[in-house]
């Protein structure tokens, strides 16, 4: 079923003379995962904007064309209902983190007790999401004292405590390491197999294309492809659009320009190496 649908969408941010989202259709299904992907300022966190309502109802400028969610115009729809709808974990982890609260605990419980979620129930959530994403140590500490890396688990934690049917999620692993990346996957994917909808802006493209469904990539304020993460991320010529490809995709390339051709291209490790070994044994 149609979780969200655009419709020709233009979108200009106020004062500006550019669009930052050009002509875009696309509809996103509800229990799909969605990697998002493109050259700095290509439009990414502007989608998001709009998928989460923030486009038109915080950041005014012109929308044209048609958004709707779950079968309502977004500009009619209520925002503060969309906002337990939908989680959003904002590029920047100092935008998501309060201010106001004097524990990494207490961050990671305002959305929930904002929604009404009895205490006991809080606790156990926050004890079990902090676990996960591994800050249980940081617990006790002062949210406004972390680093850009604590801050940024401590920022995704408090969104995905929340028990909501969709996550759109920006870019939240730019300030981890690999092993903290691979963990922000980990529980992503776990999203997913719970039938929950993922939009996910990211940059580390082997891990999106190991588990995305979908992937978009944008450029210049459009989406330049769209579709099976597969048929996209094979398409070569994405590159001198400023899009990142998989390593066994730059591979392939190389192999291609040698004169050696694989049965199709590998987006993912395991794909490259199970036609590497149907090869080698044939
Ligand atoms: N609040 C704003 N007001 C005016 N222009 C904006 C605003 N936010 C973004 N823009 C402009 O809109 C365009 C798209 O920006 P956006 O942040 O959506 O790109 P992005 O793909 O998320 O980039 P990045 O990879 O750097 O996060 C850029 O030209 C940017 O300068
Ligand atoms: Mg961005």
């Amino acid at each position: 079923m149609a979780f969200i649908e655009l419709k020709d969408v233009t979108y200009t941010y106020p004062l500006m003379k550019e669009p930052a989202l050009k002509n875009i259709s696309y509809t996103f299904e509800k229990g799909k995962f969605y990697g998002i992907i493109g050259e700095n300022a290509g439009g990414k966190t502007t989608l998001c904007n709009l998928l989460r309502g923030l486009i038109p109802h915080f950041y005014k400028g012109k929308l044209r064309g048609e958004t709707i969610v779950n079968g309502e115009d977004i500009k009619k729809v209520n925002i503060d209902l969309l906002s337990t709808q939908i989680g959003y974990v904002f590029q920047n982890p100092f935008t998501q983190i309060s201010g106001v609260k004097k524990s990494v605990f207490e961050e990671i419980a305002i959305g929930l007790e904002n929604l009404g979620v009895p205490k006991q129930e809080i606790i156990d959530k926050v004890l079990n999401i902090a676990k996960l994403v591994n800050i249980e140590h940081l617990l006790q500490n002062d949210p406004n004292a972390l680093s850009g890396g604590q801050r940024q688990r401590v920022a995704f934690a408090s969104v995905i405590a929340m028990d909501m049917d969709a996550f759109v999620i920006d870019e939240p692993t730019s300030q981890l390491d690999p092993e903290g990346t691979a963990g922000i996957f980990e529980i992503i994917h776990m999203l997913k197999e719970q039938g929950k909808t993922v939009i996910l802006v990211e940059h580390k493209i082997d891990l999106l294309a190991q588990y995305a469904d979908e992937m978009l990539v944008m450029h210049k304020g459009e989406i330049i492809a769209g579709g099976p993460t597969k048929e996209v991320l094979s398409d070569i010529s994405l590159m001198e659009k400023g899009a990142m490809l998989p390593h066994t995709v730059l591979l392939n390339h190389e192999l291609n320009q040698k004169n050696i051709y694989l049965d199709h291209v590998p987006v993912t490790k395991d794909d490259c190496i199970r036609q590497l070994r149907t090869r080698m044994s044939s």
